[in-house]
């Protein structure tokens, strides 16, 4: 029998919880000047940012702050929107979500329009806060994330 398929799960990987969002922009998405407006730009990343929790956490989450949430260049009518999130930390209760918005070019590149770090909080059926699997980084990449957002937290309790 294959063990790996009954053993209880105990820690969480971050690449199970990566969502994407992608869209045109579209008029109602831009103000007179073209310009993406920063508002709807802000719910599409909340929302990849509850997917990939809920991804994580496979149960319901709500999202107790936004931080370090920049906007890094415009992004105009017409232009491919792609948002992606993945926790790259977890606490006992709460989920780091690292939200990215890029434009992609019709040449396949892209460049970074806003990011921002979302902390989302899983909840049971009392809409109490519950446990999460602790997320152990992977790769190198999910390493730095992971030690970045520690050493906020460490900072943020001073
Ligand atoms: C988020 C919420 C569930 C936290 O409830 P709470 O009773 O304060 O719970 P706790 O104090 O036990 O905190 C739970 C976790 O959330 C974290 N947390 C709570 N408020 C936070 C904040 N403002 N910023 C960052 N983390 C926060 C705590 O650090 C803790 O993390 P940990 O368990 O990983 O250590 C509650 O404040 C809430 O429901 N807020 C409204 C959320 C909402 O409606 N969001 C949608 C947008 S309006």
């Amino acid at each position: 029998m294959d063990e790996t398929k009954t053993a209880p799960q105990t820690v969480g990987c971050a690449s199970d919880s990566v969502a994407e969002f992608v869209q045109i922009l579209r008029m109602a998405n831009v103000n007179g000047a073209g310009r993406l407006f920063g508002g709807h730009l802000i719910g599409w990343m909340d929302e990849v940012a509850a997917v990939s929790a809920r991804r994580y956490a496979k149960c319901p989450v709500t999202t107790a702050c936004i931080e370090q949430l920049r906007f890094l260049k415009p992004a105009y009518q017409n232009e491919t929107m792609v948002v992606t999130g993945r926790v790259v930390y977890t606490g006992r209760t709460s989920m780091e979500v690292l939200v990215t918005a890029e434009v992609e070019e019709l040449s396949g590149e892209r460049r970074l329009i806003a990011d921002a770090r979302f902390i989302l909080v899983a909840l049971d059926e009392e809409e109490h806060p519950r446990a999460v699997f602790p997320l152990v980084p992977q790769t190198e990449q999910e390493k730095q994330w992971y030690a970045e957002a520690q050493h906020r937290r460490e900072l943020q309790k001073h």
